[in-house]
């Protein structure tokens, strides 16, 4: 495993460590009473489709589980989840358990998915925040690519790459009077380097063990997919923020999100 992908394992399974009571719970009530709600209407309109009833989603990152639970919803017959982080993997096969969905979850690093699950799903997805995680898309793709059947779907929804060129809340370059202030480079290699904790799971601060993430302009993302095999189906970019970062730009003149529907056809 690469160096910073094992940081990374430890800072996530220390931050679902200290993750609130209430993230928990609000996880569980939204599965039981209302799994729509966990997608936004552009993922619903793409999850929603007569023909993924009976089959099998993968989800990437799937965090302790909600989305890959939630997408049950939709008439999936069966989704897998992977997650790098042992204790959300362990919570979320516990859930399904629980609720008696036919959901299964798996610790693993996307890198390094194990063999067993060549050609199995038939619909992969990735959700608000699991490509930042990853330093080369290339390879990302290619692991992802093995595990989809031929004829397959790609559904991912994530933060715009504009977005990535704004400061974010409490990062040291943001500016409360000026939000939508560019002062990232939209090329930037280096990535970010953070011991902040993660706040949208655990509700504060705190210090924490070192997350370490990248920015993609949207030829890598778009390049990372056709150059592995996939056709780009549908693209849409909009101004809503999923990602909890950019709460005084949302819904204004600034991308915050994208989704990308592709199709493998080799
Ligand atoms: C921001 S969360 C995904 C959020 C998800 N959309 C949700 O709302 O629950 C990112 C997830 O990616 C996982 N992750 C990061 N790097 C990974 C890797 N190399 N392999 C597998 N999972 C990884 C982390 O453990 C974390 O659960």
């Amino acid at each position: 495993m690469k160096d910073y992908i094992r940081e990374n394992k430890k800072a996530w399974e220390e931050a679902f460590e200290h993750s609130s009571i209430e993230y928990k719970n609000r996880t569980l009530d939204l599965l039981k009473h209302d799994p729509r709600s966990l997608f936004t209407k552009s993922m619903i309109r793409l999850l929603d489709n007569p023909y993924y009833k009976g089959k099998v989603l993968g989800q990437f990152c799937s965090n302790n589980g909600r989305e890959t639970l939630g997408s049950l919803v939709f008439g999936f017959q069966e989704t897998i989840g992977f997650d790098l982080a042992k204790n959300m993997v362990e919570y979320a096969n516990d859930l399904a358990s629980k609720l008696d969905l036919n959901a299964r979850f798996v610790e693993t690093n996307i890198l390094n998915i194990d063999s067993s699950y060549q050609d199995m799903f038939d619909v992969g997805m990735l959700t608000v925040g699991a490509i930042p995680w990853f330093q080369d898309l290339d390879e990302l793709f290619k692991s992802i690519h093995k595990t989809l059947k031929i004829g397959a779907d790609i559904i991912i929804e994530d933060i715009h790459p504009v977005a990535n060129m704004l400061a974010a809340k409490g990062e040291p370059n943001y500016d409360a009077k000026y939000p939508q202030l560019i002062v990232n480079d939209y090329f930037k290699k280096t990535p970010w380097v953070e011991v902040e904790g993660m706040g949208y799971m655990t509700g504060n601060t705190y210090q924490s063990k070192t997350f370490t993430s990248y920015a993609h302009p949207m030829m890598d993302i778009i390049n990372g997919l056709v150059m592995n095999g996939f056709e780009i189906l549908y693209i849409e970019e909009n101004n809503v923020d999923q990602s909890n970062m950019f709460d005084e730009v949302n819904e204004s003149i600034i991308p915050l999100t994208f989704i990308i529907h592709a199709k493998k056809v080799r």
